[in-house]
């Protein structure tokens, strides 16, 4: 029997509801037809909005949204995107597969979305090839409220009021497709572009995301932070995040390998790839600590997931894959790990919201399914403004010869609800396990759960939509400060405890 031992009077800190968040880009069909379908369309919408879109990622409490992208933010040029929409230019996305980007979804879009959605707004600003003048002018048009060019233009396309920004990226992975650039080279850039991000309204504040590194770049790191910290110190609300991009790509970059065609050997690889996620928040966090030892400034691991050959048949710049029992894992271990660090891991973001990368929702024309990662942030939506508890469990090794990971993982809030929220993965493709979870001087009264459980490569279809579903689990036996229960081979659990 394996012991989780949880100190429910020992709260490690508050896990932000972003650490959820969630990633839509100008990607294949992640906002056109995934998310927007326009006011004309047979599909039913609001405001051009899909209606079982919206529906179900608010059921699933989506926390904030960022876009433009990734590699699209910079060469994304705003003011292509407001304004009649029959006037709005016409272009190529060069970048992702060549197709025909009308800009009928821009600023007034995103920010009617993210209403519908109830979620917090993550603006990704153009470093790469936009200038200075943009970046501020974006700023001035989404939350300046007096008299100003860019507010009264707000107020000839529709939209008198001004909007409220919460996130702002300047530059997105600056050191790749965002420019090419040197840390040092962006440093600087961040210093001068940032200045210009204003904060026009008091308590309403912009959190200014710097660009980080890409994977274990920690010269990065130190490059940026080390060209900008003399003002971090200095300036309030100069540098509030600092990103992360973190993909797995079970086979590597090159080949990346099958969403559905895999072996044990590749799900105990992919699992082992995703965990390394642990060392990078710490080292990079390591050398966050000594320029920013009272961690103010949060890590953004604003891009993260799984990454594989995309679908047979399909355009490869669209990004788009399937999603099994494997994906269900591989979320289920990244929510853990970032819950486990809330006190330097403040947003996270997965890339991509619907049709691209690790999607939670597939469309197709008009019909929608929800993958098994969407179930797994369902079931780890308690944990959203939880106060984060002391927890251990006991593992053992298991996997393959040249693959090996914890047979168990986990991650324990103390929810807004007054109930204890735990979230266990059993990493195993084969074996059940028995556990006895002990919480240190806390009767537990009741409990109850939900489970998502499958063979490893299971996934919904448009033709078997809920193959992979979350089941209540009530097998658990409850005994004063104990309880006892089983968790299936291939499994994500979300057990909540009155106490
Ligand atoms: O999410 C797909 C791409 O991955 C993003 O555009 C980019 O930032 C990253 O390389």
């Amino acid at each position: 029997m394996a012991r989780l031992y949880v100190n429910p009077k020992c709260p490690k800190g508050h896990i932000n509801p972003e650490v959820q968040g969630h990633f839509s880009e100008h990607l294949g069909r992640c906002i056109y037809e995934g998310i927007y379908v326009g006011e004309n369309s047979e599909i039913p919408n609001t405001n051009g909005m899909r209606n079982d879109v919206v529906e179900a990622l608010k059921e699933s409490r989506v926390p904030v949204l960022r876009w433009p992208g990734g590699c699209f933010a910079d060469e994304y040029h705003w003011m292509d995107g407001i304004g009649p929409r029959e006037n709005r230019k016409k272009m190529i996305n060069t970048h992702w597969g060549g197709v025909v980007e009308d800009n009928s979804f821009g600023t007034h879009e995103f920010m009617e979305l993210c209403r519908q959605l109830g979620c917090k707004t993550y603006v990704n600003g153009n470093v790469g090839s936009g200038t200075v003048r943009e970046m501020s002018e974006w700023v001035e048009y989404m939350t300046f409220d007096g008299v100003s060019p860019m507010a009264d233009l707000r107020a000839r396309n529709g939209h008198p009021e001004s909007w409220k920004v919460d996130y702002f990226g300047v530059g997105n992975e600056n050191w790749g497709c965002g420019g090419n650039m040197t840390p040092e080279y962006y440093g600087n850039l961040y210093r001068r572009y940032q200045t210009y991000v204003r904060n026009y309204k008091q308590g309403q504040e912009i959190f200014k995301i710097c660009c980080g590194p890409n994977v274990d770049d920690y010269h990065w790191t130190e490059g940026v932070l080390k060209t900008t910290h003399d003002h971090a110190e200095q300036f309030h609300g100069f540098m509030n995040g600092l990103s992360l991009h973190y993909y797995t790509h079970p086979e590597g970059w090159e080949i990346k390998g099958s969403a559905l065609d895999f072996d044990e050997e590749v799900w105990y690889k992919t699992l082992n790839k995703t965990l390394f996620m642990e060392e990078l928040i710490r080292r990079h966090g390591a050398i966050m600590d000594q320029y920013d030892p009272e961690k103010k400034i949060g890590m953004i691991v604003d891009e993260w997931g799984t990454w594989y050959t995309c679908e047979p048949g399909t355009n490869p710049g669209f990004l788009y894959q399937q999603n099994t029992m494997r994906d269900a894992l591989v979320a289920g271990i990244n929510l853990n790990i970032f819950n486990k660090h809330c006190d330097r891991v403040k947003m996270a973001n997965l890339a991509q919201i619907v049709n691209v990368l690790q999607a939670v929702i597939l469309t197709d024309g008009e019909r929608m399914i929800k993958t098994p990662t969407y179930h797994v942030f369902d079931l780890y939506k308690e944990h959203q403004d939880a106060e984060l508890l002391d927890s251990s469990i006991e593992t053992e090794e298991i996997g393959t010869d040249a693959w090996k990971v914890p047979n168990l993982q986990e991650s324990v809030s103390l929810g807004r609800d007054g109930r204890i929220h735990v979230t266990l993965n059993n990493l195993s493709v084969e074996k059940d396990y028995e556990i006895e979870a002990v919480f240190a001087g806390t009767e537990i009264r009741a409990a109850e759960g939900r489970i998502l459980t499958n063979e490893m490569h299971a996934h919904n279809t448009f033709e078997k939509p809920d193959l992979v579903h979350p089941e209540s689990f009530d097998r658990v036996k409850v005994n004063g400060d104990k309880i006892v229960f089983t968790i299936p081979a291939c499994s994500v659990l979300h057990l909540a405890l009155d106490i």
